[in-house]
């Protein structure tokens, strides 16, 4: 009932981890692949190892997250040997999300990646709050553009983008019209609203060390937020280009929600760190529950299909 194809693939659902959420080493990933998850995607990497920013820097909040991770990861080889040794054991392709500090950087993990045997899908993650002196890159359209440029000269794999949400109609005009000039698998909307600022009242201090508490915000907090951008995205994009809704998904009924405004697979994180990898088998039966209740059979019946107000 809730098979999902994207791209060539065929998965049993269209449930992910958002990239940063139980997916560093490899465990974690093994844990994800084993999950009821349909896929999985990996912390995004960067060339090298990175330590990532002062500790504590990721905090639970009732209604979400706050988080300053700084991109730590294992490096890119890291993750290219571990997607290396599972392709010969699996047949469904996993997702591997690089961030690089600069666009030469992007450029020099995609050519490794380009070069590499690697069969599954890439994911260039444009879109990170968190690293002092970095401002997010795909809030700066000619640099998006500019980038996409230098990437599709020589990148023949799947590749989609992880933007930051926008907030004005203008810049999703803006935005979908450079994304439309190029061949990309998917858009993934959204990466965490940046900048956000949680208080403890009682202690009057920020939760979160680095940048004097400032973070990405997820959870329930940013849901009306990305189910905007992934409508704005799928009435905008070329229909080629996929979107993978990410943002405050806790139920399956929140899935619905971003597959009715146009996902075609989901990711979670702030609700995948609070609960672990069991929360896939929960939210797919909640999902397929609510499709039985509402007499759908598959995800295509309804994907996209939100309706206006008309008089
Ligand atoms: C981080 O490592 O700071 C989070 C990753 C991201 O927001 O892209």
């Amino acid at each position: 009932m809730l098979e999902t194809t994207f791209v060539d693939y065929t998965f049993n659902n269209p449930l992910m981890n958002a990239s940063g959420v139980h997916c560093m080493t490899q465990k974690e990933m093994d844990e994800l692949s084993e999950s009821a998850a349909g896929a999985f995607v990996t912390k995004s990497a960067t060339l090298q190892h990175r330590d990532g920013n002062p500790e504590p820097r990721y905090y639970d909040v009732p209604l979400g997250s706050i988080n300053s991770m700084g991109l730590p990861n294992l490096g890119l080889q890291y993750y290219l040997d571990y997607a290396l040794d599972r392709q010969n054991k699996f047949e469904t392709p996993m997702f591997f999300s690089v961030a690089g500090m600069s666009v030469d950087e992007n450029i020099e993990m995609l050519k490794v990646i380009q070069e590499s045997d690697y069969k599954g899908i890439t994911e260039l993650n444009l879109s990170c709050p968190n690293v002092p002196g970095k401002p997010q890159v795909a809030y700066d359209f000619p640099l998006t553009e500019e980038i996409l440029t230098k990437v599709f000269a020589f990148f023949t794999k799947p590749l989609g983008i992880k933007l930051p949400p926008y907030f004005d109609l203008a810049h999703f005009d803006e935005m979908a019209d450079v994304l439309n000039k190029f061949p990309l698998t998917y858009v993934n909307s959204v990466n965490s609203v940046g900048n956000g600022l949680y208080i403890d009242t009682e202690s009057e201090e920020v939760v979160i060390k680095p940048k004097d508490g400032f973070g990405g915000i997820g959870g329930e907090y940013i849901k009306p937020t990305a189910l905007a951008n992934v409508r704005a995205f799928y009435t905008r994009l070329n229909p080629s280009i996929k979107i993978i809704g990410t943002g405050g998904i806790r139920s399956g009924k929140d899935v619905f929600e971003h597959l009715l405004c146009g996902a075609t697979m989901v990711q979670i994180g702030t609700e995948l760190h609070k609960e672990g990898p069991a929360i896939f088998e929960r939210i797919s039966k909640e999902l397929e529950e609510l499709m039985t209740e509402k007499g759908y059979h598959s995800i295509d019946e309804f994907r996209g299909k939100l309706k206006s107000i008309v008089d």
